[in-house]
């Protein structure tokens, strides 16, 4: 399976990480104008999600993470299938254990960081205090001589939220991001479970190629055809391309987040790579 095709520009995939109830969810759901965070048991992101959204200045594909200590194992998968991490630290609040972690997060996987400095409407908002607490983890603004770009914003009221995804957008020019849509789909599962009356239902990110309806994949140590795919939203879609999140239904279990999944040419040859998988 060579991967040399023809390549396209691709949409970033975008982390949002950060300290608990700074305001990630908050800020994805300003994005996407809907409201996933009051939806949530106490109001704590349970999962991950993942989105793709058309802006103003052009395709993001995001991964929200879970803000909680207990689910810093999945969000150091997060950063793998990353471009760029936005940092979003309150203003009011300041750099925090789960921001410095993050912050190594995105280093060790060699990921670049734009800051939101998020909750700017409060009376207490300190940019500076920011700004000096995260030059002194290294991560320098670029109007104080460094490379990231720190951009304040509010979930509440919008404030720089659209000079937030121009900042992310120049980010992902700089990587030149690229795809090929022709190659065999492969990327990573991002969550999954068992649902009553579908099945295995398993979010995956595509990285490379194009997913179909019909094709027979492996996932992590386990396998199926294709049998449905939904959008975040529910709607039904037939394929999805490079940097574009998926529900499929079809898996004959639930593989981990973080698993590779990839498309392969026949039921044989996946019953095979799956068993494989599972002796390892
Ligand atoms: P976890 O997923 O639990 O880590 O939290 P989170 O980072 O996703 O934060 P979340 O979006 O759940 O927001 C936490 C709290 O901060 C909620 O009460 C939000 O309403 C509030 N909040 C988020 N953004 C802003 C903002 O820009 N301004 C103000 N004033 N409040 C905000
Ligand atoms: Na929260
Ligand atoms: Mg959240």
């Amino acid at each position: 399976q060579h991967e040399g095709k023809e390549k396209i520009k691709r949409a970033p995939v975008v982390s949002v990480m950060g300290h608990v109830d700074h305001g990630k969810t908050s800020l994805l759901d300003y994005i996407r104008r809907t409201k996933v965070a009051a939806g949530e048991s106490g109001g704590i992101t349970q999962h991950i999600g993942a989105y793709h959204v058309e802006t103003d200045h052009g395709m993001v594909s995001f991964l929200d993470t879970p803000g909680h200590a207990a689910f810093t194992a999945m969000r150091a998968r997060g950063a793998q299938c990353t471009d760029i991490v936005i940092l979003v630290v309150a203003a009011d609040d300041g750099v925090m254990p789960q921001t410095k972690e993050a912050v190594q997060h995105a280093r060790s996987a060699g990921v670049p960081l734009v800051v939101a400095i998020n909750k700017m409407d409060k009376e207490e908002a300190d940019p500076d205090r920011i700004k000096n607490e995260l030059s002194a983890l290294d991560v320098i603004p670029e109007d104080w001589g460094g490379d990231v770009q720190f951009v304040p914003v509010s979930a509440h009221t919008g404030l720089g939220i659209d000079d937030l995804l121009e900042a992310v957008l120049l980010q992902a020019e700089i990587l030149e991001l690229e795809a090929s849509p022709d190659a065999p789909a492969r990327g990573v599962v991002v969550e999954s479970s068992l649902e009553r009356g579908r099945g295995s239902v398993a979010t995956v990110l595509v990285q490379n190629g194009t997913l179909r309806q019909g094709d027979m994949v492996v996932a992590g140590s386990f396998y199926g055809k294709v049998r449905a795919m939904t959008d975040e939203a529910g709607k039904q879609v037939k394929e999805a391309g490079p940097s574009i999140p998926v529900e499929i239904l079809g898996l004959n279990g639930t593989p981990d987040a973080g698993d590779e999944f990839f498309a392969v040419a026949d039921e044989k040859k996946a019953k095979e790579l799956a068993e494989f998988r599972q002796t390892r």
